[in-house]
């Protein structure tokens, strides 16, 4: 965050009251109607969640046990079983919504599609038949690569149907970060499709796939499953991959649910951590199942009237919870857009509002940051009187942009809610409930019933009021991640021990930094260890260091953030050259360039600087703080008495 907008966070003291007519027919219309709840919840969290457990979905069997709390392993419903798809499509068919709209997806150059439940079991149904015809079974792992079209989410449902857990690579990423997934989660299949429409250009996504299995370097995949988006030429390799359209579109309609223990893998979703390769967040059918429902329908305050669109792409955590999941299992009619707004048509969202009534949008605070720089012409030519609720996620929102989004899009109507939460979290841990919480732009304001989240010190205990500390989960709640795929003592070690239980609660650790305030609202401050957020994008510095090392001309990389209006934070990259090579813009280029290719360009470094050396403390440690301070040109602050060599740092100012 820029310092303009840690000042303007921490001296804002706006308040904005639900909508009364917003509040009147809500499901939850008040304040006293949140705390009751709330405190309901907290006074027994597992037996809160139960009787949500019984009311909301539909069960194969009951489970014996609500919560089984061994720290800092939760089950959740243990000995229930279920089937996420039943709940997300089978049980809306023996209702009114079985000819309802359950996906509307608008593509990019201009074809739209709309399923409603019954079209959308049975793609999934087919698409099951199709991947079990290929040999996968309960339990095995796939690979999802693919651009924003209904596949993808037929996709993950077909294998959530059979038993099959997914593994969602965002099509961004590069054929080497696609690799690397796909060989931690020792994947069978993987689906894709021949390419994507990205910005005005086709990204090819077959050829990608064919990178990261080249030379069987992918040894798990046997198979590749591909559709047929914007028909570019790709390679077919004979006995390995096949067409979706010649599979999916021949297979029997006729596709049971597996039953699935509440505990069984649904998913697996890789994230950046401080340290090493990316984590693959393991989440579980019953208790997301519950979450991603309950956070959907009571912080969308969903109606059966309502068009909701999620802005996210499904490969990251917002896509799966709350463009399939969350809604899907509320009967609501969820869009998919595969286009992003871009200067050839900066107006597109607003057109697909106008075009669909959406009613509920949600979107990230770098989006509503470009919007602004885009001009208030846009969304006021289009006509948006279908919104009643608005959303962000993904960043700290400064309070500028809240109150455009607030009076531009919802014309001081709609409510916004902002929500914070993590892949890890697997759905919404604060949030506003629109029609009781009054907002406060940058905030996030309180904990869902049910979570009970602090700000607390490295000891574990509560700071006072407007204090800053760190944000913790005291509770297990259903949706938490159940560990790293295949490496249980790195779950313990990132979320588990760097605050210790107090009291005989366990604190999950969250790596963000908070404030509460006097009323009890938190403000998230952003995340305190080495992992940057560009663009809502989640980023491991060690991991753009470790591409960075891989290129020839490298000796040793050190990136920090640095505060950016759009992106909220840049990539900025010292970097040592070895000996040999000379700094210079076609280098820089490369190295960019490099990043790009080992990452995908989410990744690619902003601003390189090269360097002679690195600010580092007497036991050889990268004094990144201070780097950070170089990076945004601020003066150094802080203690810089351990440094090993002080002339570092002023070769380093130029
Ligand atoms: O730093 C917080 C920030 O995004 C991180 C989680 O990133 P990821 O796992 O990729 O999930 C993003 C979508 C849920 C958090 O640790 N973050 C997310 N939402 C907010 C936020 N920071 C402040 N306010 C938010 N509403």
């Amino acid at each position: 965050m820029t310092e303009s907008t840690i000042e303007s966070i921490l001296h804002e003291n706006r308040t904005f009251n639900p909508p009364e007519t917003f509040a009147k027919d809500a499901t939850i219309g008040s304040m006293e109607q949140y705390q009751a709840l709330y405190d309901r919840a907290a006074t027994d969290p597992a037996k809160f969640w139960e009787e949500l457990a019984e009311s909301e979905l539909d069960w194969f069997e009951k489970w014996h046990t609500a919560l089984d709390w061994q720290p800092p392993v939760a089950k959740w419903f243990d000995g229930g079983k279920l089937n996420i798809t039943y709940n997300c499509l089978d049980r809306h068919l023996t209702t009114w919504r079985k000819n309802k709209a359950a996906i509307i997806w608008e593509g990019e150059p201009g074809d739209s599609r709309t399923y409603t439940y019954a079209q959308l079991h049975r793609e999934v149904c087919k698409a099951a038949n199709a991947i079990k015809a290929m040999g996968v079974n309960k339990g095995d792992r796939v690979g999802i690569y693919m651009p924003m079209v209904p596949e993808a989410a037929i996709a993950m449902l077909a294998c959530a149907r059979i038993g099959a857990v997914h593994s969602v690579v965002f099509g961004g990423f590069s054929a080497e970060a696609l690799r690397d997934r796909l060989n931690d989660g020792e994947a069978k299949l993987v689906i894709t499709a021949d390419g994507g429409y990205r910005k005005d250009k086709t990204i090819p996504l077959k050829s990608a796939v064919d990178a990261a299995l080249a030379d069987n370097a992918a040894p798990t995949v046997t198979n590749v499953l591909v559709v047929q988006r914007t028909g570019q030429d790709v390679i077919m390799q004979e006995g390995r991959d096949v067409w979706w359209h010649d599979l999916v579109g021949a297979a029997s309609a006729d596709c049971p649910p597996e039953p699935m223990d509440s505990e069984d893998m649904l998913f697996v979703l890789y994230t950046s951590g401080s340290t090493g390769k990316p984590k693959g967040v393991v989440h579980t059918t019953g208790g997301y199942n519950l979450y991603t429902h309950v956070t959907t329908k009571w912080t969308f305050d969903l109606k059966d009237t309502d068009v909701f669109w999620c802005t996210a792409d499904v490969g990251w955590i917002t896509g799966h919870s709350y463009i399939i999941y969350g809604p899907l299992s509320n009967g609501a009619t969820s869009l998919m857009y595969e286009g992003v707004p871009r200067p050839s048509n900066p107006g597109c969202f607003w057109d697909v509002i106008e075009k669909y009534g959406v009613t509920i949008f949600y979107t990230a605070p770098t989006a509503i940051r470009a919007f602004i720089k885009m001009g208030d012409d846009l969304p006021e030519a289009r006509d948006l009187s279908s919104l009643r609720l608005l959303g962000t996620v993904g960043e700290p929102i400064n309070p500028e942009a809240w109150m455009w989004y607030h009076t531009v899009i919802g014309k001081e109507k709609c409510p916004i809610v902002d929500t914070w939460w993590q892949t890890e979290t697997g759905g919404f841990m604060l949030t506003p409930l629109p029609g009781a919480t009054p907002t406060k732009p940058g905030s996030a304001t309180k904990p869902f019933p049910g979570i009970l989240a602090d700000v607390v010190d490295l000891d574990g205990n509560s700071v006072g009021a407007n204090e800053g500390g760190y944000l913790v989960v005291k509770h297990p709640w259903p949706s938490m991640m159940r560990t790293v795929y295949g490496d249980f003592d790195r779950f313990r070690r990132s979320y588990w021990e760097h605050i210790p239980a107090k009291d005989g609660n366990f604190m999950y650790f969250a790596g963000d930094g908070a404030r509460k305030d006097a009323d009890g609202y938190f403000w998230v401050m952003g995340r305190v260890d080495d992992v940057i957020n560009v663009s809502g994008h989640r980023l491991g510095t060690m991991e753009i260091e470790s591409a960075l090392v891989s290129h020839p001309a490298v000796a040793e990389a050190a990136v920090v953030g640095k505060p950016d209006d759009l992106k909220g934070e840049a990539v900025v990259a010292f970097v040592i050259l070895d000996g040999g090579y000379t700094g210079g813009d076609d280098l820089a280029k490369e190295l960019k360039a490099h990043v790009t290719q080992e990452i995908g360009a989410i990744a690619r470094p902003d601003d390189i600087r090269f360097a002679e050396d690195l600010p580092k403390t007497r036991s050889g440690k990268i004094m990144r703080r201070l780097l950070r301070n170089l990076a945004s040109g601020q003066e150094i602050a802080g203690d810089t008495s351990t440094l090993q060599d002080r002339s570092v740092l002023d070769k380093l100012r130029g």
